[in-house]
């Protein structure tokens, strides 16, 4: 397995020159752009990592799996789907063209920025601070590690620049999607996608997916096994955005990319996988990243079609 990471990341860096690293929220545009990361973790308590796996990044939409999580466990499933679709989409991540025009007024799915601000809403807790921490937790125990902090420039540079996801969240109140304070709400989101982490943290956070919703390394159910299921569902589905299907031929596992360039890859019953790779195409997905998972995929036979 290790020759083969070192073989996956040599042949795939060349692909970080033919993407550009997100410059919409302006403390991101400081991500090294050469960087490729990748880390894999396994239920026997292996784990393999090649690359820049030691690069530091914001979590950014991987986030928006744990919050889907959390508001399914919190809210149950007949709440959160009347308020957020679970159809894939295939217009931008932070398009807002569906909203009006579909009769209900709800985003199309969890993952794309209007579904994730309606999901960030349903979680419990009185206010931002509670969600917040609710779904903190989560990725923490997810990831074994309690050292998971938000990175505070780029929160602050999310939230000094969010004002598409404030005008779509503002559209969602007066449509009564969302039912909370709205700046609370954006918030929340802000700093949840704005949490530092490493391609370690969010392969052990896949290979709890992976494992049906029990952490491999305790035994402890941390998701119950239908939310797991639904989660999994939607990442192979909507993970990727409007690249979704193109990523489910070519990799065929469930997952989940950020602007932060990270994607989360969930193998069922064998693996979680994390790569790193801050240089974007222009839907948003890491370019080095796709293309190492690719690779990956079919060396190793992954693809679950
Ligand atoms: O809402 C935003 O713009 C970001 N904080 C998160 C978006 C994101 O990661 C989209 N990913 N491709």
């Amino acid at each position: 397995m290790q020759e083969l990471l070192e073989t996956v990341i040599e042949n795939n860096r060349i692909w970080t020159k033919e993407g550009k690293v997100a410059t919409y929220i302006p403390e991101l545009a400081k991500a090294n752009p050469d960087a490729l990361g990748i880390y894999i973790v396994d239920f026997q308590g292996n784990s393999f990592y090649e690359g820049d796996y030691e690069t530091k990044f914001t979590i950014q939409s991987v986030s928006k799996v744990i919050t889907l999580i959390c508001a399914l466990i919190d809210r149950g499933k007949e709440k959160v789907f009347s308020k957020v679709g679970s159809e894939p989409s295939s217009d931008s991540f932070n398009s807002m063209v569906k909203l009006e025009t579909r009769d209900s007024h709800t985003p199309l799915n969890p993952f794309i920025n209007a579904g994730a601000i309606v999901t960030t809403s349903l979680v419990s807790g009185d206010n931002g601070i509670e969600k917040f921490d609710r779904v903190h937790a989560m990725m923490k125990k997810m990831a074994d590690n309690d050292a998971i902090q938000v990175n505070y420039d780029v929160y602050k540079s999310e939230k000094l620049t969010g004002n598409t996801n404030r005008a779509i969240a503002y559209y969602l109140k007066g449509a009564e999607v969302i039912e909370r304070d709205v700046e609370d709400v954006l918030d929340t989101y802000f700093k949840l996608c704005s949490i530092e982490v490493t391609v370690k943290d969010v392969s052990m956070m896949a290979s709890v997916i992976a494992n049906g919703g029990v952490a491999p390394w305790s035994n402890e159910r941390l998701i119950p096994k239908d939310v797991n299921q639904i989660a999994q569902a939607i990442m192979m589905t909507c993970g990727l955005y409007n690249a979704s299907g193109e990523y489910a031929v070519k990799i065929g596992v469930p997952s989940k990319s950020g602007v932060g360039g990270c994607i989360m890859a969930v193998v069922p019953k064998k693996m979680g996988i994390a790569v790193v790779g801050p240089a974007l195409d222009e839907r948003g997905n890491s370019v080095a990243g796709t293309k190492a998972l690719e690779e990956l995929s079919q060396k190793l036979e992954l693809s679950i079609f």
